[in-house]
């Protein structure tokens, strides 16, 4: 793989060493021009000839193979918080029922399950250890009264990974829902829903799909689909969507049931441009240059001193490298880099975060590491 050439397609290389993709990711260039293309033709032409919804349905199917789904498993979400609610409201829920969640999940994967506790829904929360959440204490949590384990495929503070495959299992094994918030390794690290055993899974595309924020995915198991009643209900969601003249209540047979209303086109366009440009990368390339990417990072600030929270053991490390320091403050760290250096990182749960780009360079992590502070 071309990585330099890879950079043309990130203008943002230009102006700034970004390493927030964990935040509010750059658009690629793919993607900028994919909606562009989008608001040309509907400025020039209105809908007119623009075949926009058959587009969308190539989204769709560039979505669904993108996490091995088939394509009426999958629809359009505004954000991943869209469809995490869509799953805790479309739900029937008996008081006493129980959701399995980790203590440190993004909020967008808490309020929803919280909200339910007005309907008698108690919402447990296992707790990280060392900057893990340990797949046992999951287990243990759940019992014959867990419906749902709602989990971040990556955890956005930490970046500990998942083992979605054996949690999947396990849930299959007891009759337990799996709800997955994928927003921090869409993109960058393989997802297989099926092998996974992932019943439901929402994310949005501004993060390592490099898409812009407000269009997301939403994947609902088909067999699951008669059990999740929409809660958005629209003429989109049913059978015969541009029968105006006809009312007629029956629900799509596939996952546009939960579409509503019409599409966010210039997010949707934009999201298959951001996805084409994965698909033609490769996601397993991309996956392993990420982690060659913060290996080296995590090198670098260990030799420096810093003490880095992240998981590195396989298949725990991901695009996310949480670090700090006893002897400094992070958020002046982190003025200083992007004030004095144009390096951009975040803080998180008061620990620095650093989640570079496959389209990044050796040395750009380098240079990270060097603008530290000594200790
Ligand atoms: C794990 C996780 N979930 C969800 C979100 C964002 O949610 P939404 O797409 O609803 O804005 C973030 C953003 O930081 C996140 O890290």
């Amino acid at each position: 793989m071309n990585w330099e050439a890879l950079r043309d397609e990130f203008p943002i290389t230009r102006n700034y060493n970004f390493q927030n993709h964990a935040g509010v990711a750059p658009v690629s260039r793919r993607s900028a021009e994919a909606a562009q293309r989008y608001l040309t033709h509907a400025a020039e032409n209105a809908y007119l000839g623009g075949e926009f919804y058959k587009n969308a349905d190539r989204v769709r199917t560039q979505i669904a193979q993108l996490i091995k789904a088939n394509a009426d498993e999958v629809t359009f979400a505004k954000n991943t918080s869209e469809g995490l609610s869509m799953v805790a409201n479309g739900l029937s829920w008996q008081s006493g029922d129980n959701v399995v969640i980790s203590n440190v999940e993004f909020p967008a994967n808490v309020y929803p399950w919280q909200a339910l506790r007005s309907r008698g829904v108690e919402v447990r929360m296992v707790m990280e250890e060392d900057g893990r959440v340990p797949l046992e204490r999951l287990f243990e949590a759940i019992n014959s009264r867990t419906r749902l384990v709602a989990i971040s495929s990556v955890q956005y503070a930490s970046g500990f990974r998942t083992d979605l495959a054996t949690l999947g299992a396990f849930c299959q094994s007891k009759g337990v829902l799996l709800c997955v918030d994928a927003i921090q390794s869409l993109g960058v690290f393989p997802v297989d829903v099926k092998a996974m055993g992932i019943d439901f899974l929402a994310a949005d595309g501004h993060k390592w799909l490099c898409a812009p924020e407000g269009i997301g995915v939403f994947y609902v198991r088909r067999e699951l689909q008669g059990h999740l009643r929409p809660t958005s209900i629209g003429w989109r969601s049913m059978k015969d969507p541009n029968n105006f003249d006809k009312i007629q209540f029956e629900f799509a047979e596939s996952a546009k049931r939960y579409d509503g209303g019409s599409y966010n086109l210039a997010g949707v366009y934009a999201l298959g441009g951001a996805i084409e440009l994965v698909k033609e990368t490769g996601i397993e390339a991309i996956a392993q240059r990420l982690l060659h990417l913060t290996d080296r990072m995590v090198d670098g600030l260990r030799g420096k001193g810093y003490r880095v929270l992240s998981s590195r053991a396989p298949g725990e490390g991901s695009g996310i490298v949480a670090f700090f320091s006893d002897m400094h403050d992070p958020h002046q760290i982190q003025r200083h880099l992007q004030c004095e250096h144009r390096i951009v990182i975040a803080v998180r749960r008061g620990r620095l975060r650093a989640s570079p780009h496959v389209y990044q360079t050796e040395g750009e992590i380098d240079q990270l590491v060097e603008a530290l502070p000594a200790h």
